[in-house]
């Protein structure tokens, strides 16, 4: 699979969490339950990305500076992420760092999809496309099966 469409099935996933969390009350088991499996997803999900699909973007001119963003990008995701742990799970704290964070994710999720795959899918051939796609996809596997 290239590697933009197996990113794209796991933004999907990140999607449905996110609205999940979203809809949740209080400090209740949900709450916790979804917000650690976000947590968890954006973390392994970061960790492929910049490796399968970033770092060998880094090496190629036209795509230098979309990499580099999108990995600050995946930074500030992370300080976003531990706002809301700091934050008490029933306060209105709360709520307000996770929808910054809900923010942030989507429109990361966005500009990936809509500016950063099709420039990447100029500078790459399909072949290149495909095999990043296979280590990502490997990683992913390797790391859902770390965290079961
Ligand atoms: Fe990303
Ligand atoms: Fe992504």
């Amino acid at each position: 699979m290239k590697i933009d469409q197996a990113i794209i099935l796991d933004h999907a996933i990140q999607r449905d969490l996110i609205e999940q969390l979203l809809a949740t009350e209080g400090d209740s088991e949900d709450r916790r339950h979804l917000f650690k499996r976000l947590k968890q997803e954006l973390k392994i999900h970061a960790d492929a990305e910049e490796r399968h699909f970033y770092v060998p973007l880094i090496e190629i001119d036209r795509t230098q500076d979309d990499a580099r963003h999108g990995i600050a990008e995946h930074h500030e995701i992370e300080e976003l992420v531990e706002q809301v742990e700091e934050a008490e799970f029933d306060s209105s704290g709360w709520l307000k760092h996770a929808k910054n964070l809900a923010d942030k994710v989507l429109h990361h999720l966005e500009e990936e999809e809509q500016d950063y795959f099709p420039k990447a899918n100029e500078v790459l051939s399909d072949e290149q496309a495909e095999e990043m796609g296979d280590q990502y996809l490997n990683a992913m596997n390797d790391a859902r099966k770390q965290s079961d």
